[in-house]
């Protein structure tokens, strides 16, 4: 049975109007890093790192999946092998498009996490530092996401699928994050071929790269494993 294991990043859900971190007008060209996504940030100024993640929720719920995560429902759906979504986007438009298997390494918008006994729950549209924890009552709620400093989840998991890996794909992502940005080399050293689909080419060691919009070339790589399976 063939495995595909794909990695998705912001470029995927540009098109759908949801901002990436590093083009221009980027988020991290408009607030800082420091400030929003970082575990020092919340314990300075929770109220802003909430609102910061209350808006980009809102987006989220306000923005429609694409052709690009609709093509990957279909690769899932419809290819007879194996195939994982691994993504570092805190939005839920692959699994608004029909995707099963999409392990989240970064977290979730739309879950709220309690920094004092590690709960999670789904979280409401607005979320504010007096919002108590629903199990433990403690003052600590926070949206669960990854933030520069935290370990990613489903490392053990990412690192199986990728050394399983038949082909590895890489869409819409800059590769300076890591440890992301370092499975196309652990992909590459189990066995797999490796393509990236991305509007430019990051200068990063895969087999094929495709450059262009997700839009456009995601569907067409999808037809052609389709056809070939
Ligand atoms: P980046 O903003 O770093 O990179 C987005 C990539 O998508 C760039 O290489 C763009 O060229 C490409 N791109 C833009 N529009 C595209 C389109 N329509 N089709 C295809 N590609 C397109 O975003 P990520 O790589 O996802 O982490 O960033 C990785 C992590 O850094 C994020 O998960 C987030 C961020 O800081 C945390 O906050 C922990």
């Amino acid at each position: 049975m063939m495995r595909i294991v794909i990695l998705t990043g912001a470029g995927i859900s540009a098109e759908s109007g949801l901002g990436t971190f590093r083009d221009k007008d980027g988020l991290w060209t408009k607030y800082d890093l420091e400030d929003v996504a970082t575990p020092q940030g919340f314990a300075h100024n929770p109220r802003l790192v909430h609102d910061f993640y209350n808006a980009r929720r809102a987006n989220c719920l306000a923005a429609l999946p694409n052709d690009a995560h609709h093509a990957l429902a279909r690769l899932e759906a419809e290819f007879p092998g194996d195939v994982v979504i691994i993504t570092q986007n805190i939005d839920n438009l692959h699994e608004r498009a029909g995707n099963h298997r999409v392990w989240h390494m970064h977290g979730e918008l739309l879950r709220a996490l309690c920094a004092s006994c590690g709960h999670r729950w789904n979280a409401p549209a607005i979320m504010t530092p007096q919002d108590p924890c629903p199990a433990c009552h403690a003052l600590a709620t926070r949206p669960d996401v990854v933030w520069f400093g935290e370990m990613p989840h489903m490392m053990d998991d990412i690192q199986q699928a990728l050394y399983e890996a038949d082909l590895f794909v890489s869409i819409g992502t800059s590769g300076t994050v890591y440890p992301a940005a370092g499975f196309v080399r652990i992909a590459s050293a189990g066995g797999a071929q490796t393509l990236e689909i991305n509007l430019e080419t990051t200068g990063s060691v895969f087999d094929e790269t495709r450059q262009g919009e997700a839009g456009k070339q995601v569907p067409a790589w999808v037809d052609e494993v389709l056809r070939q399976a």
